[in-house]
């Protein structure tokens, strides 16, 4: 079956185009890994999950399932060279299995519809928090104005209806221009400065007196906090943080020039993710803990935190807007490649123009975010399963699309793609190969099977 792959697929070219450098690869997947999720979630869903424990469990998920699987996504992505779902189709049949895979595609090219449609409502409220710095809404303010300017914003949903609106349009149109063309500069600006700013406010926060209060909620370890659901939650926002489980990384591998080195990749993107994620959670506790907040306050924390910071700094004005326009060049970026599947599917299969592909996918993705514009006011009482129309989107994806989907990767990976095609991508042998095969053959679906059955109650409690 796999005689004359290397021709098979020197032949296969993308019909998308392919990144200008490794560097751009490793760019512009670094720009869909940091996002929303380091900033925003990760301090939220530890603050909910009780802290160092779920951190702890975090880490872990992100060294022996996240990076494995985002290895496996992107050898998966360069080998086939098209969207998602016709690759899985089309290395499923080279092997000799089944053109079945095509469903784990799909799963993912949906998975990134919906986490789309309410991560551009909070890309919006990023950007509607550009402008409230820019008019001093939160000089000199304290925790019950900046929570009031919060609640107020939550609650009209004309406002967050058109922030979504406008990011919606924002993505679409650069998805439509094509990923290579404009994404690669403005990541390239974006990573470096963003991680500087987060390092002044580190420095803030050092200073805030609670820095070690901060450092002991998320270092200290308490297991008694810990159920079987946020464990879920730190595997579900390992795949969310790094982008996997769902096909971006997937669809960018396919434009990954050959020579490339996937495992140097991922670990620079996994590190450059995980650094950010963990100062996002430096800076923001102590500064929780500094104003008497809770750090289990929810889907809100930034938006109260970080004004408040800056509300009290000198420059606070200029700060505050930068960090807010940096935090919306990296949604935006992340946005770019939830959109990217759906759009390249759309684009081979239908033979469509990129431009109306995008078109057409972003508004199916802005009239689903109406759902998660209205959990915040108008329907914030309309309650099922698991909450408001947000978190029950929030909860399929992230904790049971993402994980499936990394499963299923890992499999086909590990079980699916035998050992020379894969040794073949990788480029190498011996022991960092067989470790990587153990951890995809094994370890990830083990633990993500395991963490899911234990999470719905299907296992028996032996403790
Ligand atoms: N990794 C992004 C973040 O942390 O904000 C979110 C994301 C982007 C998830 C792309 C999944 C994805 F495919």
């Amino acid at each position: 079956m796999l005689s004359n792959r290397a021709t098979d697929t020197e032949k296969r070219k993308s019909l998308h185009g392919h990144w200008s450098s490794r560097m751009a690869f490793i760019l512009a997947v670094t720009g869909s890994a940091v996002g929303l999720g380091n900033i925003w979630k990760f301090p939220y869903v530890a603050g909910q999950n009780g802290g160092g424990a779920f951190v702890l469990v975090y880490l872990l998920c992100v060294a022996i399932i996240g990076m494995p699987v985002m290895m496996s996504e992107i050898l998966i992505g360069r080998r086939g060279r098209r969207n998602p779902i016709a690759t899985m189709a089309l290395l499923g049949e080279e092997e000799g299995k089944s053109r079945h895979w095509q469903w784990v595609g799909g799963m993912g090219v949906i998975g990134g519809i919906l986490i789309l449609s309410y991560y551009s409502v909070i890309g919006g409220w990023t950007l509607s928090y550009v402008f409230k710095s820019v008019a001093g809404t939160f000089s000199g303010a304290g925790a019950a104005d900046v929570t009031a300017a919060r609640d107020s914003f939550l609650g009209n949903w004309l406002a967050i209806g058109s922030f979504h609106t406008v990011f919606m349009l924002l993505t679409v149109f650069v998805v439509a221009r094509g990923v290579e063309r404009g994404l690669e500069q403005a990541v390239r600006f974006m990573v470096p400065a963003l991680l500087l700013l987060m390092l002044v406010l580190l420095g803030y926060s050092i200073n805030s007196g609670y820095f070690g209060e901060g450092l002991a909620f998320m270092f200290t370890p308490d297991f008694s906090k810990l159920t079987w659901d946020s464990v879920l939650a730190a595997m579900g926002q390992a795949f969310f943080t790094l982008s996997i489980g769902m096909g971006s990384v997937m669809a960018y591998g396919a434009y990954l020039p050959e020579e490339t080195s996937i495992t140097k990749s991922s670990a620079a993107v996994a590190m450059a993710d995980t650094s950010i994620a963990i100062l996002a959670g430096l800076v923001i506790f102590p500064l929780v803990f500094a104003n008497g907040l809770d750090p289990a306050d929810g889907p809100g924390l930034v938006f109260i935190t970080l004004p408040l910071a800056f509300g009290q700094m000198s420059g606070g004005v200029f700060f505050s807007t930068i960090f807010f326009i940096l935090l919306s060049f990296a949604a935006w970026t992340s946005a770019i490649s939830l959109m990217e599947p759906a759009v390249a599917w759309v684009v081979e299969h239908r033979h469509k123009s990129r431009e109306l592909a995008a078109m057409t996918i972003g508004l199916i993705i802005w009239v689903l975010g109406v759902g998660t514009v209205l959990s915040f006011n108008v329907l914030s009482e309309f309650k099922f399963l698991k909450g408001t129309i947000f978190e029950n989107l929030d909860h399929l994806t992230i904790n049971i699309m993402l994980p499936l989907g990394g499963l299923l990767i890992a499999v086909f990976a590990g079980w699916v793609l035998c050992r020379n095609s894969t040794a073949d991508e990788l480029r190498y042998a011996g022991t960092a190969f067989k470790l990587w095969r153990v951890l995809v053959r094994y370890v990830a679906p083990i633990g993500i099977l395991f963490v899911f059955l234990k999470s719905v109650g299907l296992l028996p409690d032996l403790s």
